[in-house]
């Protein structure tokens, strides 16, 4: 399939990079015998997979801002594009050899994402969005599932890592929705988290205090997949409020009805 020259350079990047990360998966259970061992490779090994997808994105497209977790804030000489990208999200499904994590990129132009890609080398999935050109997974078209009711449907969740978030609020939203839904999951790479939503694999989702870089390509695949993100106020950014729910129209607001009064 045909797609634009700035996709293949995102698609280029990530696959480099992935390459990297896979090989290193390979190593973790070696390391596993070694409590520091593994924290410190998977460090290494993520710093690794960033410089990578800097060098290509840079060397493709040389004016270009970069935003990466890894690496903090780099301005281009071109201000109205800034690539944000995490080069490893699912990091403790990589460090416990989980094979759910992804490379994730995306473009982001005058303060919109226009583009983005999420690649699991693990498994070889490989997602991409352009705007207004749709959601593809290994160029099959996406859409979001069609579930309206909550009963029927498999919502995806982040939990907060210790010392982090609001863990009483998590443990109140997941009870709230635990008693409605069909099924509550939790996969932790939130970049996959949207990408399955765009695929119709979960219904929907929803995280508080996440980063523009675990969810900037996952804002797009799901606004081209035909669902709706917003943050957990409903009229906020996800991308700068850190909170975000997603999901088709419906389930949307389903999730928002719920989750919006009790961060109250
Ligand atoms: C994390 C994952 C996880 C989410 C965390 C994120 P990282 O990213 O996306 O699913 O629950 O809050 O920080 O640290 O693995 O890149
Ligand atoms: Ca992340
Ligand atoms: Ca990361």
């Amino acid at each position: 399939m045909l797609h634009s020259a700035l996709i293949n350079v995102m698609v280029k990047a990530a696959r480099r990079a992935g390459r990297s990360l896979k090989r290193d998966l390979g190593e973790i259970e070696n390391l596993q015998v070694s409590l520091k061992g593994p924290a410190n490779f998977v460090s290494l090994a993520d710093k690794r997979a960033e410089q990578m997808l800097l060098e290509d994105l840079t060397k493709a497209r040389p004016g270009y801002g970069f935003i990466g977790e890894e690496g903090g804030a780099r301005e281009g000489q071109d201000k109205t594009h800034t690539w944000i990208v995490d080069p490893l999200d699912g990091t403790t499904n990589f460090l416990h050899g989980i094979p759910q994590f992804a490379i994730s990129i995306g473009l982001q132009r005058e303060g919109t994402i226009i583009a983005g890609v999420i690649y699991n080398p693990a498994n070889d999935e490989l997602y991409i969005a352009e705007r207004g050109k749709g959601a593809f997974l290994n160029d099959q078209r996406l859409r979001v599932a069609g579930r309206r009711q909550l009963g029927d449907c498999v919502i995806g969740c982040g939990l907060p890592h210790i010392g982090r978030g609001d863990h009483d609020l998590s443990r109140r939203e997941m009870i709230e929705i635990q008693n409605r839904v069909a099924g509550l999951r939790r996969f932790g790479a939130a970049s996959l988290d949207m990408a399955f939503v765009a695929a119709g694999r979960l219904d929907g989702y929803w995280e508080r205090n996440l980063q523009s870089w675990d969810m900037a390509a996952g804002q797009i695949m799901v606004r081209e997949a035909g669902g709706t993100v917003s943050g957990i106020e409903g009229n906020d950014d996800a991308l700068t409020s850190g909170n975000v729910i997603s999901g088709n129209e419906a389930i949307h607001a389903e999730l928002l009805k719920i989750l919006k009064p009790l961060g109250k």
